[in-house]
């Protein structure tokens, strides 16, 4: 195995390496069974425990409060973008709901709630290729609509919403696919909160649904049975076979994330990580940020080069230096370091000195 590589990958990402150890020595053997995780029946007593214990880890990591539910849904993020229109559009009327366009992945959102309702697009930062997150205002939310939606982090752009808005009685649907467990969040201002489990969970193709239990039961009888949050629930999130390699991924993350001491304390790590970061680029008069300063992620860190000759140079020699993939995405163009909770110190280190060598080298 290659010794020293820091993937710095936006999705599927690094996972923490106690955890690719752990599955890899567990693999042949689960809890004893004599067979792998991937050839247990969903329906075993082995297995229906281990979901238990992750649905009680979350709720402990993020403080859950009890009237909420949790999903294990298939499809990963995008398929929420479906879903989530399905299952609550229709609470209200009007059908009507309401999206702030901070980047493309909010844009996609919103393109498919259209399909099933009437979606204003209320504020967007398009104009400044989604640098920055739209101006939240109160009195421009329409209170017929059944739902605000916004995407928390910008994994593309490099921008998060710092303070979740405030949306009063209309239930708050957030996208935090790339910053799940990063960061504390009062979970009782969501109505909605999804991740696709790719970054800070797990295994791509899966998404955990946080749901406010009032919310549930607004599907119209033709929604498919695995887009209805009323039957995950109903049914433990096991209507059908589950992904039950993803869900014993998260389970482990999720007691790899408590060992380090929970959320609280991998976002002072998480904080750290991404001001090491921003301060090369602030000190540089050769790197240019992406994000306005103010709106700047902790999770992706997005930044370009004065040429497009220097940028090639620089994600070759990043990767010859066993810093990889280090591309941004062809939307922003550039570089883009994304830092999950699983990106240990030592890889900032290794990326800042390497950005500061080839500044000097190159500048
Ligand atoms: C914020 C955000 N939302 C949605 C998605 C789409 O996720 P998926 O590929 O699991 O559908 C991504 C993927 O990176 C993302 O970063």
């Amino acid at each position: 195995m290659k010794e020293n590589i820091y993937n710095f990958g936006a999705g599927p990402a690094k996972l923490p390496s106690p955890v690719i150890k752990q599955i890899q020595e567990e693999f042949l053997d689960f809890k004893n069974m004599g067979s792998s995780i991937i050839e247990i029946s969903h329906r075993s007593k082995e297995f229906d425990e281990m979901l238990y214990e992750t649905d009680a880890l979350f709720k402990e990591i993020v403080s859950l409060p009890d009237n909420y539910r949790i999903l294990y849904v298939h499809g990963g993020a995008k398929m929420q973008f479906s879903a989530i229109p399905m299952n609550i559009i229709g609470r209200k009327p009007a059908k009507k709901a309401l999206y702030y366009e901070s980047g493309n992945f909010a844009r996609m959102a919103a393109n498919e709630a259209k399909k099933y309702g009437n979606v204003v697009t209320v504020a967007k930062s398009a104009d400044t290729n989604y640098d920055r997150i739209p101006e939240f205002r109160k009195e421009d939310l329409e209170q017929d609509a059944s739902y605000v939606y916004i995407t928390s982090n910008n994994t593309l752009f490099g921008t998060r919403w710092h303070e979740f808005p405030d949306t009063g009685d209309l239930p708050l649907v957030v996208d935090a696919t790339s910053e799940i467990l990063s960061r504390k969040m009062d979970y009782s201002k969501f109505g909605i909160l999804f991740a696709g489990a790719q970054k800070n969970l797990g295994p791509s193709g899966m998404a955990l649904v946080v749901i406010r239990e009032d919310l549930l039961g607004y599907a119209p009888d033709n929604t498919p049975e695995l887009l209805n949050y009323k039957i995950y629930d109903e049914k433990h999130s096991l209507s059908n076979t589950t992904n039950t390699f993803a869900i014993y991924v998260i389970n482990l993350v999720l007691k790899w994330l408590k060992g380090q001491g929970g959320v609280a304390a991998i976002e002072k790590i998480n904080e750290k990580k991404a001001a090491y970061l921003y301060q090369v680029l602030d000190e540089s008069g050769f790197y240019t940020g992406h994000a306005h300063k103010d709106h700047r992620s902790i999770m992706n860190v997005t930044f370009n080069l004065p040429s497009p000759e220097l940028l090639n140079r620089f994600l070759k020699g990043s990767g010859d230096a066993g810093l990889t993939a280090l591309k941004g995405h062809r939307s922003v163009g550039g570089a883009r370091a994304s830092i999950y909770n699983a990106m240990p110190m030592e890889g900032i280190e290794a990326l800042a000195s390497f950005m500061k060598e080839f500044e000097r080298t190159n500048g």
